[in-house]
């Protein structure tokens, strides 16, 4: 992502997202030439960020949406995407929601346990609609990523396990308001090992033959997202090894004629196109430590506070050649309102600016008002 531009910069006040444009169109653009020619569609998925320009510019693109409440159907509608291009999961829909999605005819419900389905095939016979479906299943495959992001293993509350999927399957293949398109997975997220995606295709094919010898075919297999971004070095590689997980499945999967992929990827998507960006307020020693106290927090980007997780720091405006080891730290009364420990950055004052990378994905989506902050602003470089 390029920051040089600090008239741009400074002309806002902090802390506010900034998007990278032209990285998110390249990025969109490698996407759509590694599908090319393949039955692939890929969804975006909005949670990882809906800011309505970011989803103007997937549109643009082609792209279709992977949903995960009421609200984002509503934000994507106002966006310009076609129902069709939607669908819809998450483990608890409230009723209002699957209403929603099937007065706009969405293309499909990521249905996640049998209850759901009974709900949506009721919902659907009042309403006089067909529900399209896809039944997520619960692959039993350790994505090795951070507990709180793995979805796809038995002690998850994701997905119908392969232990009762048979009878769930033939249940919603024999409902009146239901048709069911296919299965659904999802491993986890930021996997950077194509291992568990090449296990997925090993399932996923495992799955289809079982059904076939049922007389079950599916249209469309949809194998989730969860592809990694690099964190440490975003500047060297900042668009995500796109080719390297398409040809996973391109190889990996046995699909029938006919049959649709879909792909519902996020973080690969927006994450390095868009940066956080702070003011220095205090520069602060103690006896055994020196505290860069940034204008941004915990509020505004969650993720180291709630998984650990590091975002690069950068001074953007400091001239010094002389650097010093830092604790980057933000304003809020939490102890986790930390951004970096030991960071090694050139000398900091009060005033400089400064960018937390990798940001654009579960950045803004996930920021609060806690401490009664205001919500970050986001301004957009063309
Ligand atoms: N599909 C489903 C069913 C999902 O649950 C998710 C993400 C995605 C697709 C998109 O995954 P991606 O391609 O972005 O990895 N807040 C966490 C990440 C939570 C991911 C939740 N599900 C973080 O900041 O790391």
């Amino acid at each position: 992502m390029k920051l040089q531009d600090h008239d741009f910069l400074r002309r806002y006040p902090t802390p506010f997202y900034c998007y990278d444009l032209p990285l998110l169109r390249d990025t969109l653009q490698v996407i759509n030439k590694e599908i090319e020619g393949y039955p692939f569609v890929v969804h975006y998925a909005v949670k990882a960020n809906g800011n309505p320009v970011i989803l103007n510019e997937v549109r643009k693109a082609g792209l279709g949406v992977d949903l995960v409440s009421g609200n984002e159907i509503k934000a994507a509608l106002a966006a310009g995407f076609e129902p069709g291009q939607m669908a819809y999961a998450g483990v608890g829909k409230a009723d209002w929601e699957i209403e929603t999605g099937l007065e706009n005819g969405i293309g499909c419900f990521n249905v996640e346990s049998e209850e759901e389905l009974e709900v949506i095939n009721d919902i659907a016979a009042r309403m006089g609609r067909t529900a399209q479906v896809a039944l997520r299943v619960n692959p039993d495959i350790d994505a090795h990523t951070h507990s709180y992001i793995t979805t796809g293993t038995a002690a998850n509350k994701f997905g119908i396990g392969l232990a009762s999927l048979d009878e769930v399957v033939d249940k919603a293949w024999h409902m009146p308001n239901v048709h069911l398109l296919g299965l659904h997975f999802h491993l986890g997220s930021q996997i950077t090992d194509m291992g568990p995606f090449e296990l997925l295709c090993v399932k996923t094919n495992e799955l289809l033959r079982h059904f076939e010898d049922k007389d079950i075919s599916f249209e469309m297999i949809d194998v989730g997202g969860g592809l990694g971004v690099d964190y440490d070095n975003p500047q060297a590689n900042p668009i995500a090894k796109f080719r390297e997980f398409f040809e996973v499945f391109k190889h990996g999967l046995e699909l029938r004629p006919g049959q649709v992929v879909h792909f519902e990827l996020g973080r690969s998507i927006v994450a390095q196109c868009g940066a956080l960006i702070s003011k220095v307020l205090f520069v602060k020693e103690t006896p055994t430590k020196r505290f860069v106290i940034l204008d941004a927090g915990m509020s505004d980007l969650l993720r180291p506070a709630l998984y650990g997780s590091h975002h690069k720091i950068v001074n953007l405006t400091s001239c010094e050649m002389e650097t010093l080891v830092y604790d980057v730290v933000g304003p809020i009364c939490e102890s986790s309102d930390v951004f970096g420990r030991d960071e090694r950055l050139p000398v900091t004052r009060r005033g400089d600016l400064v960018a937390l990378l990798s940001a654009g994905a579960y950045g803004e989506s996930m920021s609060s008002t806690y401490n009664m902050r205001s919500l970050p602003s986001s301004h957009f470089m063309e």
